[in-house]
Parts: structure tokens; C-alpha cells; sequence
């Protein structure tokens, strides 16, 4: 399966992922090849949308404390709810469909999360720290939200100046 990253301003970013019906093997085959392209982009978490697959899913990997993402950290997670959410924490996001881009962002510090395997198996996980954070980047996604949408208007403003100017630049290589 060849999969390519959908990168910002992408309409395609902005759909709201459906609901997981069936646990197939195209499912499989799915997530088993987002999985490469996340660690080899050195990203922590990626969205089944963010590869133009607009379906609730997504996987993150959260590294050790070497930097190291070890296989046995990867957490898929499909149709997920969001049960619970409380505190405020702040931390620098960026994203692969947002590349060169890393912002502050608020949000909440813990969460509980009720979601399922890919073999539809129910799960339920008690997140805080990194992990908190990238479950509710990665459940903006599915919703069609980005994390460049939380920032102030003169942030945002600032942002789409400099990624502008990105974009051309990159053209010009071509
Ligand atoms: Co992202």
C-alpha cells in the first residue's frame, strides 16, 4: 500500500473521519503501513486521515527516554471517545501534515479514553503527560481539526506568513 502524507492547506484535512465498521484485513493493511511512515518522519502520532483515509484511527508511539520509539510503545486506536478530561498543561506541538511548524498549545493535562484494537477488542486507557496530548492532537484529527486552528489570530496570522512563504520556497526547489 503506497501512502503519502496530506499536508496543510489540504482541504482533505479538514473531513471528519468516519466510524470503524469493519476490522479487516484492509484495516490491517492500513495501519501497518502508516506505521513506517510515522517513525521514519520521526513522528510520535499519525492519523488514518493525515494518509488521506478519512477513518477514526490513528496510531502514536511515544519515545523512551533515549528518544528511542520501541515497537512494543505502539498504541493503535480506533473509534475513539473521550470520557473524561480535567487539568491544563502547555506544550509544543507539531505535526507531520504541518511540517516545519512548532507551536505552544494548550490543553488538558489528563484523560480517560475509551477506543478499540484493531481487532475490535474495547480498551480503555488513563492518559497524562505526552501521551494526553498527542491522543487529543491526534482526536482533533479525526474531527478535522489541526493544531495551527488553536493558536491566537495574530499567531495564526504570523503562521500562515511563514508557511506561505515555505511553500514557494519548497516550489522553487522543484
Ligand atoms: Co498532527
Amino acid at each position: 500500500m503506497k501512502l503519502n502524507i496530506v499536508e496543510y492547506p489540504d482541504k482533505r484535512l479538514r473531513q471528519k473521519s468516519k466510524v470503524v465498521q469493519k476490522f479487516d484485513s484492509m484495516l490491517h493493511e492500513l495501519l501497518d503501513a502508516m506505521y513506517p511512515i510515522m517513525i521514519n518522519t520521526n513522528g510520535i502520532g499519525l492519523a488514518a486521515i493525515q494518509v488521506a483515509h478519512p477513518i477514526q484511527a490513528f496510531m502514536l508511539n511515544i519515545p523512551v527516554e533515549s528518544g528511542e520509539q520501541l515497537d512494543e510503545n505502539l498504541l493503535e486506536i480506533i473509534n475513539p471517545i473521550i470520557t473524561n478530561q480535567d487539568g491544563e498543561t502547555i506544550y509544543q506541538e507539531g505535526c507531520l501534515s504541518v511540517p516545519s511548524f512548532y507551536e505552544d498549545i494548550k490543553r488538558y493535562e489528563k484523560l480517560t479514553i475509551n477506543y478499540q484494537d484493531r481487532d475490535a477488542r474495547a480498551k480503555t486507557i488513563e492518559a497524562d503527560g505526552l501521551l494526553s496530548i498527542v491522543i487529543q492532537h491526534e482526536v482533533d484529527h479525526l474531527n478535522g481539526i489541526l493544531f495551527i486552528d488553536k493558536l491566537s489570530y495574530s499567531r495564526r496570522k504570523k503562521f500562515e506568513k511563514e508557511y506561505k512563504r515555505m511553500l514557494k520556497e519548497k516550489k522553487n526547489l522543484k
